[in-house]
């Protein structure tokens, strides 16, 4: 095991956790944590494995005992080259409350870093508390900035869909 991959194996009781960027295999369990948060907009299964395949350096996931428990989904902003756009992140509900999802987001920013990659993006429906949190929290721990920007309304979407706000975690000013 490299060094890294050391470095990327934690330990949140009882089992461990690794954190890797996904494989084309995991597209299916991408696809079934979505489905079963019941939160997030799923989409279809061809969209995760395409992501798997061709984002998976802005991605990451986390295995528990060799299953994927958990997912952050990013892309580089074409037009911001610093920025990383998380797109989904979601963790099975039994898994909740042991810091995954907060570890997989850290992961991610630590392998863009040295990218000069050091901004994050993300949006978030104004009800949605513990994403709220997770990002929030995430910004305190590396001494970021946090902030929320106007971005998609309701009436944007063509179907019944809350707001998406933009929150951005970014170096302090
Ligand atoms: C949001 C979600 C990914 C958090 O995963 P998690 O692994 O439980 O999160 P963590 O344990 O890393 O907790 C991160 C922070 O969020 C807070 N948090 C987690 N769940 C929370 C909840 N239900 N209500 C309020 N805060 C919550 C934690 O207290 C923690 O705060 P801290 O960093 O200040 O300690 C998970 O609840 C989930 O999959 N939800 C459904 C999908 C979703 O809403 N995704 C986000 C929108 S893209």
């Amino acid at each position: 095991m490299s060094p890294t991959q050391i470095s990327a194996t934690l330990t949140a009781a009882p089992d461990a956790v690794a954190f890797r960027k996904p494989k084309v295999s995991d597209g299916v369990r991408l696809w079934e944590i979505a489905r079963d948060s019941k939160v997030l907009d799923l989409n279809s299964s061809y969209a995760y494995l395409l992501w798997c395949q061709d984002y998976a350096q802005t991605s990451v996931v986390a295995e528990v005992d060799g299953k994927v428990v958990g997912f952050v989904t990013g892309y580089l902003r074409p037009q911001l080259p610093d920025v990383v756009m998380v797109w989904q992140v979601a963790v099975d509900a039994d898994q909740r409350g042991l810091g995954l999802a907060g570890k997989m987001l850290s992961q991610l920013m630590d392998r863009l870093e040295p990218r000069g990659i050091t901004t994050l993006h993300t949006t978030i429906s104004p009800d949605n508390t513990a994403s709220q949190a997770l990002f929030a929290g995430l910004a305190e721990r590396r001494g970021m900035d946090f902030r929320r920007e106007d971005l998609f309304s309701p009436n944007d979407f063509p179907d019944d869909h809350e707001a998406e706000d933009l929150y951005i975690v970014a170096p302090r000013r």
